[in-house]
């Protein structure tokens, strides 16, 4: 069972941090299944799942829902649920509220926030709860408008050492872990060397201590833009085009479905049947 205590202990030895998202339950069972780490049910899901441009009209229903989904079959993986946009920005009362709502309602067993010194006080406020915080830094989507567009983070010195002093604060504030998204892999490394909660990086190179990817990405599932960090280690989209066509293929054609896939009756049975009718 992977925990706070076994992610820090990966850092602490070397031991790379695998986390993949998943929102679903066959998904996050297969991914469990693997021996992945950790489980991220993201708010990529308003992307990836349910078609929105971004992530800021995920809500807290959304969110919920999906964890729920992902902590039924996760068995081993840390599962972290994303806390969407607006569920924490307002007051920390209602950050507090919501994380526990992620735990109590959905089953996971941390909560995920974006930002650095601005969102301290609502990650003390959650920790106080017992709610582990894996904060994100760096491109974080639900800025995207105030960054205009999803552009990477942190290329210029003043941008850098913001990062870094955002990354010992949250550290500070008692955070479990950090996500650093869409930054030079170079700054991601002198940070994970500052810190000693763990470093997960999805586009911020490989000196972090583990690496997050949206499954999707990573397996050929998604259309449109691929972002230049999303490596495809299998390519599942095109297996599920081939399938589908062969369905379709096998249908029309009559040759599906074929003696395996269908229930018999007895001869017997048949024979009155046709008598009476
Ligand atoms: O929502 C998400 O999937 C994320 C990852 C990109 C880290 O936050």
């Amino acid at each position: 069972m992977n925990t706070v205590s076994t992610l820090l202990q990966q850092k602490q030895s070397g031991d790379k941090i695998t986390m993949l998202t998943a929102y679903d339950y066959t998904t996050a069972k297969i991914i469990d299944e693997c021996g992945v780490n950790s489980i991220l049910v993201g708010d990529s899901l308003g992307m990836v799942m349910l078609g929105y441009e971004n992530t800021l009209p995920v809500t807290m229903e959304d969110m919920i829902h999906h964890t729920k989904a992902v902590s039924r079959a996760a068995k081993n993986a840390f599962v972290v649920a994303d806390m969407p946009f607006m569920s924490y920005q307002v007051s920390v009362q209602e950050a507090v509220k919501n994380a526990g709502r992620l735990i109590q309602e959905g089953g996971a067993n941390a909560v995920k926030l974006e930002g650095g010194a601005e969102v301290c006080d609502r990650i003390t406020a959650i920790v106080k709860t017992s709610i582990p915080v894996v904060a994100h830094l760096g491109l974080t989507p639900q800025s995207v408008n105030a960054f205009g567009g999803f552009k990477v983070q942190g290329k210029n010195l003043a941008h850098a050492k913001k990062l870094i002093q955002d990354a010992l604060n949250i550290q500070e504030a008692g955070a479990c872990a950090v996500v650093l998204e869409g930054i030079p892999a170079k700054l991601a490394e002198i940070i994970t060397e500052k810190l000693i909660i763990p470093t997960i990086g999805i586009g911020a190179g490989n000196g972090c201590d583990g690496q997050v990817l949206v499954y999707q990405d990573m397996l050929g599932l998604t259309t449109g833009h691929i972002p230049k960090f999303a490596k495809c280690f299998a390519d599942v989209g095109n297996l599920m085009r081939q399938g589908i066509q062969n369905y379709i293929t096998e249908t029309k054609s009559k040759s599906f479905p074929s003696q395996e896939h269908i229930y018999h009756i007895d001869d017997e049975i048949m024979n009155q049947l046709k008598e009476n009718f």
